[in-house]
């Protein structure tokens, strides 16, 4: 393991060459090795992190607090309705002042942009933990749980299909790490729901490099075929309209992940997911959904959420793993 990433920001992957990707990988598998075994790992002792919410998260901003305490530092939690952000400050003001008292800045948002321009002028790092556009620390966590299914060389060749809303963050994103790492990815979806069209274009350029494979398809046949990794996400994201329920559930209903369609991939195909996940009625939107349109489950059913090939907790748990290393390469 050897790449350099301290003082960087890590805002999308576009900006990480393979070896980088490579890198904060095999460091997230060694701090989850470590955590397991007990080894202390308090490298940053005595270091400050301030993580921005300006929407709602358990996992990332759980990972980005259980990984500062692990690393030896103190984070400092500030939600939109508790600072000044926006309101009476601007993104380039709160990063003069954020980057004066601490050593790194995690930011979840909206535009893509407003967590450049907290980059641009913070003068530490800063961590997108998801923005409308981007959800990369998921896509480090995904590849580790992809790799400790397949082996750490095993995916390379493979295929991953994203079914559904994959112009989504967590759809572009995985597309762009699966270019960057030679895997074959596929999102399969209605046209109106696909990644936009020059990111595609971006991803196939890498792709040709990394000798992987960018398809956009619309047959959930054709998707599922071979895939060894089926993924979805929620159908209407933090930020939308629910408002656009009706819509998304006419769009996307066919490329429900059940067991209907586990059957069309590869036979040692994983079902992945970034949750929250609406699999069930448990959780007011899924009451409120089904009470509207008489839908139990949404994005995949919840035979396939609990079923043996089902890795969602495993990757929910990888998120502070690839959390931290994301910390530890850019502040160590
Ligand atoms: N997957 C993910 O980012 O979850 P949270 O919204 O709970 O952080
Ligand atoms: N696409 C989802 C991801 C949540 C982790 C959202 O942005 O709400």
């Amino acid at each position: 393991m050897s790449a350099s990433l301290t003082g960087r920001h890590f805002l999308k992957l576009l900006d990480f060459t393979p070896e980088e990707i490579r890198y904060l990988i095999d460091l997230s598998a060694d701090l989850k090795a470590k955590k397991r075994s007990g080894e202390p790992h308090r490298y940053l002792e005595g270091k400050n992190v301030a993580l921005i919410f300006e929407k709602t998260s358990t996992r990332t901003r759980c990972a980005f607090e259980v990984g500062a305490a692990d690393l030896g530092m103190h984070a400092v939690y500030l939600d939109p309705s508790a600072s000044q952000i926006g309101k009476k400050e601007s993104i380039a003001d709160t990063a003069r002042v954020l980057g004066r008292m601490f050593d790194g800045i995690e930011y979840r948002g909206f535009g893509q942009e407003r967590v450049e321009e907290l980059a641009a002028h913070a003068g530490v790092p800063v961590w997108n933990g998801l923005t409308t556009e981007f959800h990369p620390t998921q896509m480090l966590a995904d590849v580790l749980t992809m790799e400790e299914e397949f082996s750490r060389d095993g995916m390379r060749g493979r295929k991953v299909t994203f079914m559904g809303d994959a112009g989504n963050n967590v759809g572009n994103s995985l597309m762009v790490v699966c270019a960057k790492l030679g895997i074959d990815f596929c999102a399969c979806g209605p046209a109106e729901q696909m990644p936009p069209a020059g990111l595609v274009e971006t991803c196939r350029s890498i792709a040709a490099e990394t000798g992987s494979a960018i398809t956009l398809t619309a047959d959930v046949d054709e998707g599922a075929r071979g895939a060894s990794v089926i993924y979805t996400d929620i159908w209407v994201s933090m930020g939308e309209s629910a408002d656009l329920w009706g819509e998304r559930i006419r769009l996307l209903s066919p490329y429900q992940v059940n067991a209907e369609l586990m059957a069309k991939a590869a036979p040692d195909a994983i079902f992945m997911h970034c949750l929250p996940s609406f699999h069930d009625r448990k959780t007011t939107i899924g009451e409120e959904v089904y009470q509207k349109f008489g839908l139990a489950e949404l994005e995949v059913t919840d035979e396939v959420f609990e079923g043996p090939r089902s890795r969602v907790f495993d990757e929910a748990e990888n998120r502070l793993h690839s959390i931290k290393a994301v910390m530890l390469a850019t502040l160590g």
